[in-house]
């Protein structure tokens, strides 16, 4: 790591810390990023997988991509990247994970302190009364479609979708700690999607650290105080090592 003297200093004083990651962190793990060489936007269109208006049209469709992506993640296992957030929440005093990815692999590899801000793969909502609950069976017995544990009507993937706010009180609870906490670690993220940027923005603005890391420069890169640039499997580690020593 070629962080300056200063820098390492500074490091070291902090006890508090927020990680936000993308699906860069998850690509070691063998799935697929959205916007990269390989990248699930390069193949599928958004508007017709991702939003509402598409779930209204084709739910099927929808669940039957998103079935295609539990058989993905259900195979894959969490990476080096996603211990060593396990090893820095057991380091940090106060720590919290801020994830944009739905496929549950950092509760999988221990995460305890996590906000899913995209929701869960592996979870389902009913599209009348809202309820939330598991929907664990991979493959899904199709043509049946998952229906409301309490009131049997139709429901979608817990996920939100283009066109779709978030989660008042969730980005609350992000909002909160990154407004206190000594140091943000951002990680494979593009930022293309704005809530990672405004997020960043929001610590740095009151006085936080930010470290990067990612393969190349992102929307990111220009508000971090350093940007490491290579694969999360084998950043992170060393900068648990660092914070050990
Ligand atoms: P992207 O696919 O936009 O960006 C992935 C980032 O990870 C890129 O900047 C890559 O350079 C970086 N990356 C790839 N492999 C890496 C590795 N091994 N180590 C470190 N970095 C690596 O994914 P997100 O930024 O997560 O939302 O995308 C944000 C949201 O946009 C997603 O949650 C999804 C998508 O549309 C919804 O579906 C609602």
């Amino acid at each position: 790591m070629e962080l300056t003297a200063d820098l390492q200093s500074r490091l070291k004083r902090c006890r508090s810390l927020v990680v936000l990651t993308g699906a860069g962190v998850s690509a070691e793990s063998g799935i697929p990023t959205f916007r990269g060489a390989g990248g699930l936007w390069k193949q599928y269109r958004p508007q017709d997988l991702a939003t509402p208006e598409a779930f209204s049209r084709s739910p099927e469709v929808v669940w039957e991509w998103y079935d295609m992506r539990r058989s993905l993640i259900a195979a894959a296992r969490p990476n080096p990247a996603h211990q060593a957030l396990v090893d820095l929440e057991a380091l940090f005093p106060s720590f919290l994970l801020i994830t944009q990815n739905i496929d549950g692999l950092h509760r999988r590899a221990g995460t305890q302190a996590l906000l899913e801000i995209h929701g869960n793969i592996w979870k389902a909502r009913c599209t009348v009364c809202a309820h939330v609950f598991d929907e664990l069976r991979n493959p899904l017995p199709f043509p049946e479609l998952p229906r409301c544990s309490l009131c049997g009507q139709l429901a979608r993937p817990h996920v939100v979708w283009f066109g779709e706010s978030y989660d008042a009180q969730i980005i609350e609870r992000a909002e909160d700690s990154l407004s206190h906490c000594e140091l943000l670690l951002v990680c494979g993220t593009s930022g293309m999607v704005s809530m990672p940027v405004f997020l960043t923005r929001m610590a740095r603005d009151r006085g936080a650290l930010v470290l990067e890391c990612n393969l190349e420069t992102s929307e990111i890169s220009s508000l971090a105080d350093f940007s490491f640039s290579g694969p999360a499997g084998e950043t992170l580690p060393q900068l648990v090592q660092f914070f050990r020593e």
